[in-house]
């Protein structure tokens, strides 16, 4: 069933059949109008790649490392909230999905599955995903990572009140036991937060959510050691530029001192080739494990993880490219008005 899906969007449709609107619709759902879910895709579609023929392509190598890491390809699970709903085996399933690809997954804060159990389903890498509010539970949380097994903690940065998805509000959904999503604090993390966070833990932090040249300034003063370009798929504000317009702003902010990554509207393989032909270490998926897991559980996971791959990989060859950590420069354009490319 799941072998006849042949594109990322195959699986959505999949995913839309079979579960119930309102899981749907909190999966699908970005903030107010959704015009940053829009614009994530139509940026990726708005930069061309650059092929370059006859040369000797036979041998490619898409491998890379995360922070050290060794995983199959620059592609990774972002985190997300309540995959219970789209598979009732929720995380468990996830994390067996991101090992059968050989990649890494980024467990969020609140799984069903107690963190060692995920960890001890991995057989890949896995980080943790803080949502920092109160000290004595994130110093918890991240000490039981840490025990576990979880190689870096990542901090979600950009949301400092619950976002207004107004599909959730329709169905009456809440994932804050009944309380308006906008009436929340959900995270009180700051600057002086990373701090305190750097105090807790020998784990490397990566931070969630840093658009702009100012906080990967910041981000690099304050010990991180990996930013994740991201509008959280569009969940959280509307209307700003997608993660991958603010990725070259961030890498030539960083200068490479630290591994910059994006997610945001990655649902094929040339998505892959642009994030990181402008900089980018590795891509996350968000909505589309969701849909894997929705359509066959951890084998629709590797099966979504493995079309990337499959993509991925035919478009380097197509650019004449046979290694990712040795990208020749200038394999995309991007649009006027994008600003420095690094
Ligand atoms: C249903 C859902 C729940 C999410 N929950 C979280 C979360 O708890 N923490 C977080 O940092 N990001 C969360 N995200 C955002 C993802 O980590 C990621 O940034 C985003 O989904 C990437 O965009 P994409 O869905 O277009 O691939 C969630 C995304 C979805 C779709």
């Amino acid at each position: 069933m799941v072998l006849e899906h042949v594109s990322l969007y195959d699986f959505e449709a999949a995913a839309e059949r079979i579960l119930p609107p309102a899981s749907w619709d909190f999966i699908a759902g970005g903030a107010r109008d959704e015009a940053t879910v829009r614009r994530n895709r139509l940026a990726f579609d708005a930069v061309a790649l650059r092929p370059r023929y006859l040369r000797d392509v036979t041998r490619r190598d898409l491998t890379t490392t995360l922070l050290g890491s060794e995983v199959s390809m620059p592609i990774f699970v972002s985190p997300g909230c309540m995959q219970w709903l789209a598979h009732p085996e929720g995380e468990l399933a996830t994390v067996r999905g991101a090992g059968a690809a050989r990649t890494l997954m980024i467990v969020p804060a609140e799984t069903r599955a107690p963190i060692a159990d995920i960890a001890a389903a991995a057989t890949g890498p896995i980080w943790f995903q803080l949502d920092h509010g109160d000290r004595g539970r994130s110093a918890d949380l991240v000490a039981a990572a840490e025990e576990a097994g979880c190689l870096a903690v990542c901090v979600s940065t950009g949301a400092p009140f619950a976002a207004g998805n107004e599909r959730n509000r329709r169905h009456a959904f809440s994932v804050f036991g009944g309380q308006p999503a906008e009436d929340v604090r959900t995270f009180g993390f700051t600057w002086d937060e990373l701090d305190w966070l750097r105090g807790q833990t020998q784990l490397p932090i990566v931070l969630k959510g840093i658009n702009t040249a100012d906080g990967a300034h910041l981000a690099v003063e304050s010990g991180a050691a990996g930013i994740i370009v991201s509008t959280d798929g569009g969940r959280l504000v509307d209307t700003t530029l997608s993660a991958f317009e603010s990725l070259p702003e961030v890498v030539k902010a960083v200068g490479g001192q630290i591994e910059v990554y994006v997610d945001s509207g990655v649902r094929r393989g040339s998505d892959v080739l642009k994030a990181l032909a402008l900089g980018a270490r590795a891509v996350g998926i968000g909505r589309p494990f969701y849909w894997g897991l929705a359509a066959g559980g951890a084998d629709g996971v590797a099966r979504v993880l493995e079309l990337l791959r499959a993509e991925f990989d035919i478009a380097i060859a197509f650019c004449g490219q046979t290694s990712v950590r040795a990208l020749e420069p200038n394999l995309v354009r991007v649009p006027a008005g994008w600003g420095p490319v690094a």
